[in-house]
C-alpha cells in the first residue's frame, strides 16, 4: 500500500537458483573501455593489485612544469596537476566516449599544500561537484555520452584547481534508465559488514569502488556468507559483486544508517539497496521489515517474496544534509529482523545543454589551426572544453538567451597585435596554413553572418561588416 505512491519503490527481484560460483566467470573480463589516467606520471604503469593498467596524462598536458609532489603522501599516487593562468577560467580533459553509452568517471584530487582553493568538476558543462582543497576529494558521475567525446572539466573559483587522477569506465546501463537525463554523483557506495578493505576491479566489471562502513554499528550483527557458490538467473539486474553480497548485517529489531554529510542544498537522490537472504532455512513470510527514509516509510519488503534470495530496492528521495535510511522489522511476530548487504547513494544533477554544436565545432577548427602557429600563445592554450559554458573562453563572448549558447563574437584575440610568442599576439600559421585558416575564418565569417541574417528575419547586410572585420582582425595580426 505505502510503496504504490513512488514510481519506483518497486521491488526488482529475481531468482537465485543455487549458489554458484559461475557469477565469477562472468565477471572475469578485461579492461576494455577503460582509461586510467594519472597526472603527471612520468611513465605508464600496471597496479599490481587491481591490474589496471595507468597511463600518463602527456596526451592533453604535455607540461611537467606544474605538477606538484603531494607531501605527507598516504596514498599510493603522489602527483598533482596545478593549473593556474589569468587568462583561463576551466582546463578539460577531452575523452574519447561513445555516444549514447553510459560511463563511470572518476576524478581524484589530492590538494597537498593549497590551502583555499575551491573549484568545480563538471561533467560536459553539468557541474557536479565542488572541491575544496580542505580535504582530499574523489568525484564520481554516472552520465550518457552525448557525443564522441565528453570533457571532464575543471572550473575555477578561488585558488588554481588541481588533478592527481581520472578513471573512465563503461558504466551499467541501469542507473541512468530511471533518469534519462542526468548525470547521477556518488555520495556513497557501501558495502554493508565488511570489516576490510574496499573491493574493486577485478571483482567489480565496472570498477565502483564499494567501502566498507566508515563506524559500524558494533551492536549489530554481521554476517558473512562463506560459500561463494552464488548465481542470480537473470544476467540483466544490477548487481554488486559477489564479495560484496557474501557480507551483510542483520540485527532481531532495527538497522539504521545515518549519512549526516550530505550537502546542505535540497537535491534529489537515488538510492540502491541490495539485499541477499544468508540464511538457507529462512522462508518467505519469516523476514520482513519496513525501509525509513527520513522517518517516512517507504516500503516494506520481503526478500523472498518472488522466490528469489537477492532483491534490488531503488527509492528517490528529497533531501539536505541528512540521510536517516532505517529498517526495522514489521510489527506482526516475524521470525526475523532487517538484513542488508550494500547500497549506493547517488545525487542527481540534471544534465545541462553545452553550446550548439555547429559552432563549437567551427570554433574548435579556428582554435586548432591557429595553435599550430601559434603553440605558446597562452589565450589559445587557455581556450579548453565548451567554448561558452559556464563561463565563454578569453576573447569571445556568448549569447545564452535562447536557451542554447551561440557564440556572438570572436574579439580580444589581436590586443597587443604582432608580437609572436607573447600572451596576446596571434600569428596567422604559414602560407600553407593559412590557407586552411582563412577558409576557417571565412567559415566564421558565414557563421556570424548566418546568424545575424537569422536574427533579423531577413537578410541584411547590415550586419556584414562587423562580422567580416571581426574575422579579419585575425586576419590582420601577422601573416607569416
Ligand atoms: C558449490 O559449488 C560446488 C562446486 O560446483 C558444489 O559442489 C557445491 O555443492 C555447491 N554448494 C552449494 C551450497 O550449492
Ligand atoms: C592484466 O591486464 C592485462 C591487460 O589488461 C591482461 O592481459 C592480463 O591478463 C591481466 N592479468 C591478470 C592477472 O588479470
Ligand atoms: C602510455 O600509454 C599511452 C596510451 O596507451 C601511450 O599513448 C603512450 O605512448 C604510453 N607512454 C609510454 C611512455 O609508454
Ligand atoms: C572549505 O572547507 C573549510 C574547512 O572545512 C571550510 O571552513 C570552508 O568554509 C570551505 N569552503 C567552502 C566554500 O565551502
Ligand atoms: C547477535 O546474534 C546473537 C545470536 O544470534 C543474538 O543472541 C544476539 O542478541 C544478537 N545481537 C544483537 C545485538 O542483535
Ligand atoms: C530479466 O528481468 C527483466 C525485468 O525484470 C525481464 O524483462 C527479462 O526478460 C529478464 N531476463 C531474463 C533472461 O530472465
Ligand atoms: C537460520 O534460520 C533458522 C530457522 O529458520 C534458525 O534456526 C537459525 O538460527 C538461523 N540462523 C541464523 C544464523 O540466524
Ligand atoms: C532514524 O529514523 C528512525 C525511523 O524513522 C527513527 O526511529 C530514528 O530515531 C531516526 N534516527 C535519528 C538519529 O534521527
Ligand atoms: C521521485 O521521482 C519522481 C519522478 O522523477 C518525482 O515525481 C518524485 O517527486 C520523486 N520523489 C521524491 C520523494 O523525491
Ligand atoms: C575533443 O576531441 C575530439 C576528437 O579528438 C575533437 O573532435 C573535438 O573537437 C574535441 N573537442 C574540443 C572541445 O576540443
Ligand atoms: C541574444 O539573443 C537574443 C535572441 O536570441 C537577442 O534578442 C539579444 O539581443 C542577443 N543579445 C546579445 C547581447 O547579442
Amino acid at each position: 500500500m505505502e510503496g504504490l505512491h513512488n514510481w519506483n519503490s518497486r521491488l526488482v527481484s529475481c531468482c537465485i537458483l543455487c549458489l554458484f560460483l559461475a557469477i565469477q566467470a562472468t565477471y572475469a573480463q578485461g579492461q576494455e573501455g577503460f582509461l586510467s589516467i594519472q597526472c603527471c606520471a612520468d611513465s605508464n604503469v600496471t597496479e599490481p593489485y587491481t591490474n589496471i593498467s595507468w597511463t600518463t596524462d602527456a596526451n592533453w598536458y604535455p607540461d611537467h612544469r606544474n605538477c606538484q609532489d603531494i607531501t605527507p603522501s598516504d596514498t599510493e599516487y603522489d602527483k598533482a596537476r596545478v593549473f593556474g593562468s589569468h587568462l583561463g577560467s576551466k582546463w578539460c580533459y577531452n575523452l574519447t566516449t561513445s555516444k549514447d553509452q553510459d560511463y563511470l568517471i572518476r576524478g581524484t584530487f589530492l590538494s597537498g599544500s593549497l590551502p583555499g582553493t575551491l573549484f568545480n568538476v563538471l561533467i560536459g558543462v553539468t557541474p557536479v561537484g565542488l572541491v575544496n582543497s580542505s580535504d582530499d576529494t574523489e568525484v564520481e558521475g554516472v552520465f550518457k555520452a552525448t557525443n564522441d567525446y565528453t570533457d571532464f572539466c575543471l572550473s575555477k573559483e578561488n585558488g588554481d584547481p588541481y588533478i592527481s587522477k581520472l578513471e573512465l569506465r563503461p558504466s551499467n546501463p541501469d542507473y541512468l534508465k530511471r533518469e534519462t537525463s542526468s548525470i547521477l554523483k556518488l555520495i556513497d557506495r557501501v558495502d554493508v559488514g565488511n570489516t576490510g578493505s574496499e573491493i574493486r576491479y577485478p571483482h567489480d566489471p565496472y570498477d565502483r569502488i564499494w567501502k566498507p562502513e566508515p563506524n559500524p554499528d558494533q551492536n549489530d550483527n554481521l554476517t558473512t556468507l562463506s560459500d561463494t557458490n552464488i548465481t542470480v538467473s537473470n544476467g540483466s539486474m544490477i548487481l554488486p559483486p559477489i564479495q560484496v553480497l557474501q557480507t551483510a548485517r542483520t540485527h532481531p529489531e532495527r538497522l539504521e544508517f545515518l549519512h549526516n554529510d550530505l550537502d546542505t542544498g535540497y537535491y534529489e537522490y537515488d538510492l540502491y539497496l541490495y539485499f541477499l537472504e544468508h540464511n538457507d532455512s529462512v522462508q518467505a513470510g519469516q523476514r520482513v521489515f519496513d525501509i525509513y527514509i527520513n522517518d517516512e516509510k517507504r516500503q516494506e519488503l520481503d526478500i523472498l517474496a518472488d522466490g528469489s534470495r537477492y532483491s534490488v530496492v531503488v527509492l528517490n528521495f528529497t533531501a539536505h544534509g541528512l540521510l536517516n535510511l532505517t529498517m526495522i522489522k514489521t510489527s506482526h511476530g516475524y521470525q526475523f529482523g532487517p538484513i542488508c548487504s550494500a547500497y549506493e547513494i547517488l545525487q542527481v544533477h540534471p544534465w545541462v545543454q553545452g553550446t550548439v554544436q555547429a559552432e563549437v565545432d567551427v570554433v574548435v577548427d579556428v582554435r586548432d589551426e591557429l595553435l599550430k602557429a601559434n603553440q605558446n600563445n597562452k589565450v589559445l592554450r587557455s581556450w579548453s572544453g565548451d567554448p561558452c559554458l559556464p563561463r565563454p573562453w578569453h576573447g569571445l563572448s556568448c549569447n545564452s538567451s535562447s536557451g542554447f549558447s551561440v557564440i556572438t563574437q570572436l574579439n580580444g584575440l589581436c590586443g597587443s597585435r604582432g608580437s609572436s610568442g607573447s600572451a596576446q599576439g596571434i600569428v596567422i600559421g604559414t602560407i600553407a596554413g593559412g590557407s586552411v585558416l582563412v577558409m576557417v575564418a571565412v567559415g566564421i565569417y558565414f557563421l556570424f553572418f548566418y546568424k545575424k541574417k537569422m536574427a533579423k528575419g531577413k537578410f541584411s547586410a547590415k550586419g556584414l561588416p562587423m562580422a567580416k572585420s571581426e574575422s579579419l582582425s585575425l586576419l590582420d595580426s601577422k601573416i607569416s
